[in-house]
């Protein structure tokens, strides 16, 4: 964008375009586990076109999730249940336990953006795939969460290159209950409104490392809420068997290039507590320049 070219700061979750999708588009790439199953591909341009269709203030529509979508489902629950008291944080298992999520059915969005409403002022608003990073962090300005409403392919549930249904759904639906966390997200999305192309950039970075691949330090070890490390039973071993790096996040310096669609992550950012992360964000986000106010 030209530095001339105004940057258009929406004033309602309205004029937040959910339509412009970075990362996969309907035809996958070669390295996406759904890559030659031409009946998944088509069901997710179907989940899709739903989400690219769907109007503020409308119900999100009601998938009948297959048998295949519901076993990957309850396969990645059983799994992550394992794991989660060893691995996530406390308040990761206080929100999951609130969350009360069936094995039988896939949630259904609309149920979950009602359950938000009422518990945080939170939304969920569906989306066909991982969406531009301004138009995505803008929406947290107005506590709305753009989700993908598909399923991750049956032949590889512990990893996915893609955010999908069990992402949202487990790694993002219960901390978005969680106050703390609720405002780290918050402050990033006000941080964004009509932020720079650079410091878009930068947000971005401050948003991975925290609400996607955040860990916290409790009782001396890095526990993971960051929704990335938390929806996928793959990576939620990797971090927690401590072999990646850990690094103390400052918001205010270069951070490094996130590594996405290639596997775990060899870094991971933390947190001393999410009350001082909260600080930490809210101090961050008053201080940052507004290219146009
Ligand atoms: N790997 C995650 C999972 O299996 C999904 C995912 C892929 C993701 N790329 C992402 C999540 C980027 C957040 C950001 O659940
Ligand atoms: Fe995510």
């Amino acid at each position: 964008t030209p530095q001339s070219e105004a940057i258009k700061i929406p004033r309602s979750i309205e004029e937040v375009d959910n339509g412009s999708l970075l990362g996969f588009g309907d035809d996958l790439a070669e390295d996406h586990p759904g890559y030659l199953d031409e009946e998944y591909k088509a069901r997710r341009v179907m989940i899709g076109n739903l989400g690219r269709s769907h109007k503020v203030g409308q119900e999100i529509p009601r998938l009948q999730y297959t048998d295949t979508e519901i076993a990957t489902w309850k396969e990645i629950l059983d799994s992550l249940e394992e794991f989660f008291p060893r691995f996530a944080c406390k308040e990761y298992l206080d929100a999951y336990a609130l969350c009360d999520f069936s094995k039988e059915e896939v949630p259904q969005l609309q149920d979950m953006s009602e359950l938000l409403q009422k518990q945080s002022g939170w939304s969920i608003r569906p989306v066909a795939g991982l969406l531009h990073p301004r138009d995505f962090l803008n929406g947290l300005a107005f506590k709305t969460f753009h989700s993908t409403q598909y399923m991750r392919h049956h032949s590889k549930p512990m990893y996915t290159p893609e955010p999908d249904v069990c992402h949202e759904l487990i790694g993002h639906v219960p901390m978005l209950l969680n106050p703390q966390y609720a405002q780290l997200a918050h402050e990033i999305g006000l941080a964004s409104l009509g932020a720079s192309e650079k410091d878009i950039w930068h947000l971005t970075k401050v948003y991975w490392y925290t609400i996607e691949f955040g860990v916290v330090m409790q009782e001396g070890e890095a526990k993971a809420f960051g929704a990335g490390i938390i929806s996928s039973y793959g990576e939620i071993q990797h971090q927690g068997a401590g072999k990646a790096t850990l690094q103390k996040l400052d918001p205010y310096s270069k951070l490094p290039k996130m590594s996405y669609k290639d596997g775990y992550q060899q870094l991971y950012m933390t947190l001393d507590s999410f009350e001082d992360g909260v600080k930490l964000l809210r101090n961050f986000a008053s201080s940052r320049p507004k290219s146009c106010a």
